[in-house]
């Protein structure tokens, strides 16, 4: 499970909330990552040393070092202990205009450094509605990965957030995610083998929230959820406890 706090707190309260989360999901026993803003990540990385949860960045640069200004390099981000990525989440390819070239090199230059990517793909509704989700998630795992071998494929994990799900409180139906996330699976079968497609991880994101989590988490090809407005306060902790009673 992965809270993706994006834009949001200041210092003091990223601080007080992952104290909090250090208590609350002290008992946890399966993986989870909270990917604070950059400003927020070394004060944290201090605050979670020894606990059972890890951080993440919610973006990268793909060369180590240089004149680029404003970016960050996976191997900063690997000097202060972090070691989760999210890459090519949608807000980043919208907003920013991250292309899918970009995702590729940024997922290679983070794991050349040791880390591990959160990798996101997802349709737009407008997508969606012309009947292009599986042409456009293919196209889009198919890219990411693009060079990359099986090994280094097995140390990321995917996160399928439709588009029109982000924050908008429309929750993928169940199925819905489900037949995304098989099919993701099964592509990775067909890329790679058997062995990948049943290891590696793949989350579900958009609009999850303590009351459409168990259905969601019931699926079988749905490994867990990355969260956004949910990850920001107790329903986090309501999401992990869901989690929990199914393990
Ligand atoms: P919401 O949970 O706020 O819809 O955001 C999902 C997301 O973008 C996580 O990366």
């Amino acid at each position: 499970m992965a809270g993706n706090w994006k834009m949001n707190k200041t210092s003091e309260q990223a601080k007080f909330f992952a104290n909090k989360l250090i208590h609350d999901l002290a008992g946890v026993n399966f993986k989870v990552i909270l990917c604070p803003p950059f400003v927020f990540l070394s004060d944290l990385a201090e605050i979670l040393k020894g606990t059972n949860l890890s951080l993440g960045a919610q973006n990268c640069y793909y060369e180590r070092s240089g004149a680029f200004t404003g970016e960050i390099s996976p191997i900063m981000l690997k000097d202060i202990g972090i070691e989760y990525v999210i890459i090519g989440h949608s807000e980043r390819r919208h907003i920013f205009g991250e292309t899918d070239e970009m995702v590729n090199k940024k997922i290679k230059a983070a794991l050349d450094d040791g880390m591990k990517p959160i990798v996101c793909v997802g349709e737009t509704k407008e997508e969606r509605e012309k009947g292009l989700t599986f042409c456009v998630v293919e196209s889009q795992i198919r890219q990411a990965f693009f060079g990359l071998s099986k090994d280094e494929v097995l140390k990321t994990v995917i996160a399928y957030e439709p588009v029109w799900a982000i924050g908008t409180g429309i929750v993928a139906k169940p199925y819905q995610a489900q037949q995304v996330h098989k099919f993701i699976r099964t592509l990775l079968g067909e890329l790679y083998d058997a062995e990948l497609c049943q290891k590696i991880s793949i989350l579900y994101g958009g609009s999850i929230k303590p009351d459409n989590f168990f259905g969601l988490m019931v699926q079988a090809d749905i490994d867990g959820g990355l969260v956004g407005g949910a990850s920001l306060d107790d329903q986090f902790v309501e999401l992990a406890k869901i989690v929990s009673r199914m393990l």
